[in-house]
């Protein structure tokens, strides 16, 4: 099948990358010439180390690399059996382009957005065959991330969700199935950890350093919320949380900080910038953490029932399957375990009793419990997979 990909930035390349690697014969287009001139050098790069470490031959990488025809005309789409979406996050350009492609390629070519905070239905709502329009969310970089998030807007036909799932399960990824709701699985659930780290340096209760050690040696997540914040880069992480807040009317769980959002104005935005929680300066020395584990256990516990409560919250109001929801921060964000299968160990009455205290303690509906997990522990349930 000939797959269309359109937007040769970050995600479109690495999606091009899988789609060939598949086998697939791919048409990458960009408005943008030179986007495509540096994303066929990216790929060259990347395929010249995999085979300095024998992971694909050269005349592999050779016919990776010829599958892949870098077009600067949306005509050459026609023809296609699906076409993924990876441009600018602005829902008018989406909408424009998508009902462009309608005009090109067959009736039976599924038309895909990897959107990260847009809903999938109003960018349906542009095409005259909206059943044919889905979401397919790939994680950054790519062709490393197994997760992808498979969404189909309330338009979305059954025939292609279940294509679209069993062609991105044949590129041999993790697929899970989502609701077209603001964060899909990974962006919902994934948000106290940015937010209960920021929250607990705003309160003084431990600075950056602190918090980053304790959730990774304690916690096992292989980075800290402030190193990751600065990786992803504080202006997109805040720009996303502020998305998120706006899009769930402004629920006090999805609050965002004023800490990153000073970070993000003043152009603090991470490692890209050289600066961001951290200084990346050459010769800057990072400050030490407070090792006491016992603060530590506070920080990490506090973060982790927020995280519990919101995957619980996202399978009470049937976003994704329990297993979709583990699986999903297991192989999107490298969680050291799924959040329900944490909250089974440490036991769910814990878990809710740690919310109730907090939320009795701030008077806040941050910390407000899931309904489901409320549930749970009064018919003495855990979670089966
Ligand atoms: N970066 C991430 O971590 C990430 C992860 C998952 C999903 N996404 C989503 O993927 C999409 C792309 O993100 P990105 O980070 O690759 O962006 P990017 O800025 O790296 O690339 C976007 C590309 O689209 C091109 N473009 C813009 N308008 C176009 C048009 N009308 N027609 C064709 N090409 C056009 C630009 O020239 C650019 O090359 C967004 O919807 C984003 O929300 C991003």
């Amino acid at each position: 099948m000939k797959i269309g990909i359109l937007g040769s930035g970050s995600m479109g390349s690495g999606i091009a990358q899988v789609a060939s690697q598949s086998g697939h014969e791919v048409v990458l287009f960009d408005t943008n010439a030179e986007q495509l001139d540096k994303a066929k050098g990216k790929l060259a790069k990347i395929m010249a180390r995999l085979i300095e470490k024998g992971r694909v031959t050269s005349q592999d990488s050779e016919a990776i690399q010829n599958r892949i025809t870098y077009i600067t005309s949306m005509n050459d789409f026609a023809g296609s059996g699906l076409i993924i979406e990876a441009i600018i996050e602005n829902i008018d350009i989406k909408k424009k382009v998508f009902a462009d492609l309608e005009n090109i390629v067959g009736g039976n070519c599924i038309l895909a957005s990897n959107t990260s905070s847009l809903s999938i239905a109003s960018i349906a709502a542009a095409c005259t065959k909206s059943d044919r329009v889905i979401g397919i969310h790939f994680f950054n970089p790519a062709p490393l991330m197994p997760l992808v998030e498979i969404i189909p807007a309330i338009q979305t036909s059954d025939a292609t969700t279940t294509a679209a799932r069993d062609l991105i399960d044949s590129w041999k990824k993790i697929t899970v199935l989502t609701k077209d709701t603001p964060g899909f699985i990974v962006n919902r659930v994934a948000r106290p950890f940015y937010g209960e780290a920021l929250k607990i340096y705003e309160e003084g209760v431990a600075d950056f350093a602190t918090i980053d050690w304790a959730m990774t040696e304690l916690g096992g997540f292989r980075m800290g919320p402030f190193t990751l914040m600065d990786y992803i880069g504080n202006d997109i992480n805040y720009t996303v949380t502020e998305t998120v807040f706006k899009a769930f009317y402004y629920d006090p769980r999805y609050r965002p900080s004023f800490t990153q959002k000073r970070h993000s104005e003043a152009g603090w935005f991470g490692r890209k910038s050289g600066r961001g929680y951290y200084d990346y300066s050459q010769g800057a020395t990072k400050a030490a953490p407070n090792t006491d584990t016992e603060v530590g256990t506070q920080i990490m516990n506090r973060i982790l029932v927020l995280l519990i409560n919101e995957a619980i919250d996202a399978v009470f109001l049937n976003i994704a399957s329990p297993k979709d929801v583990d699986l999903a921060m297991t192989k999107g964000v490298n969680y050291p375990k799924g959040l329900l299968q944490w909250g089974n160990e440490i036991g769910l009455s814990n878990v809710l009793a740690q919310l109730d205290t907090l939320h009795a303690e701030y008077g806040d509906d941050k910390y407000r419990a899931s309904v489901l997990l409320r549930r749970m522990v009064k018919s003495g349930e855990s979670f089966n997979f």
